[in-house]
């Protein structure tokens, strides 16, 4: 599909828009029925779940989003210094672009290619992006990262700057975190970077109060799912019967979320049905937190050899460009 609009010129694109919705119901299913049943977080960002995602961003308890933000406004002088001037801006998970938007001005891209699965939220975005920064070409592009993807033409490979923010890249699994930034490596010429936010390893209270706040925003948008999964599969789950359980896993450095059965129940659904045992949980995502000297580490092996990085004053939270070597 290729949707172009008059003045200014913003090219959409989009292989999403393919109907998955077999595929993507076997999936669901056979994650409900495994012996440790889990459910994907693509599933949280229905409309309601994403009003509520966009409410953690704000709540005191979730440092993330404004840490990130207080480091690209206080080093965005610097971060800019290392970028060359004239780059393709490549924004992984754009949602509404504004990230993006606000280095505009310092990072000075010429062409600006934001990427997001949900394609007519990026649409809407883009559009009305495009009115403000007529002189920066804009490409939209519909893709999910976990099917293998590639740039179309328009998308010139020359100093292409990934960018990354707001530590998505602690969702994936670290085999496939790297198999994603080596792609990501592959698709970018020596003149290319990654600039990239990172959440760090910190204190177990401050990570367990950002993952579960005393508002129960962060609850609600993890038992909303079971809502967004009634509609999918029409199914049966009793929201109130289910809990919000997240807690940091030392060993394994990462945040882990689940919605626990409160009392034993069955759950039915258009073609099957599962007994869960009182205290059973259903896995809905995990957060991994890095230490920085480590991920360094793992840029260079993957070829982003040249690192800067930037953190606020009590390092929880990490920006670094990393440049393709
Ligand atoms: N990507 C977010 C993160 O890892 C998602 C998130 C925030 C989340 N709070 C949550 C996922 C609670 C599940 C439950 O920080």
């Amino acid at each position: 599909m290729n949707v172009g609009v008059a003045t200014p010129a913003c090219i959409l694109d989009s292989i999403t828009a393919v109907d998955n919705n077999d595929h993507d119901k076997q999936e669901l299913v056979k994650g409900l029925l495994a012996s440790a049943p889990s459910i994907s977080p693509k599933y949280f960002y229905d409309a309601l779940g994403s009003v509520l995602f966009e409410a953690i961003c704000v709540l005191p308890e979730y440092y993330l989003t404004r840490t990130e933000a207080n480091i690209f406004h206080l080093y965005q002088n610097e971060i800019a210094q290392c970028i060359p001037s004239g780059s393709t801006l490549i924004d992984l998970g754009a949602g509404n672009c504004a990230k993006a938007a606000q280095l505009f001005p310092v990072i000075c891209p010429t062409h600006y290619v934001p990427i997001d699965i949900s394609v007519n939220y990026l649409t809407h975005a883009v559009q009305h992006l495009q009115q403000r920064f007529p002189n920066i070409e804009m490409t939209a592009l519909g893709r999910d990262f976990f099917v293998p993807w590639t740039l179309p033409h328009q998308v010139r490979s020359k100093q292409r700057l990934f960018f990354y923010p707001g530590s998505s890249i602690g969702n994936f699994e670290l085999d496939v975190a790297m198999t994603f930034l080596k792609q990501l490596r592959a698709l970018c010429d020596e003149d290319g970077g990654l600039l990239i936010g990172i959440d760090l390893i910190k204190q177990r209270p401050i990570l367990n109060a950002a993952y579960d706040d005393s508002l129960g925003i962060t609850a609600a948008f993890n038992l909303n799912v079971l809502r967004h999964i009634n509609q999918l599969l029409g199914a049966d789950f009793d929201v109130s019967q289910w809990r919000h359980v997240a807690y940091f896993n030392e060993a394994a450095s990462r945040m882990e979320m689940y919605l626990e059965a409160r009392a034993a129940v069955d759950v039915c659904w258009e073609t099957s049905r599962r007994h869960f045992a009182s205290g059973e949980r259903i896995h809905t995502e995990n957060s991994y937190k890095y230490s920085l000297p480590e991920f360094i580490t793992l840029l260079k092996e993957i070829g982003f050899g040249a690192t800067r990085c930037w953190t606020d004053e009590n390092a929880w939270y990490a920006v670094i460009y990393a440049k393709a070597t």
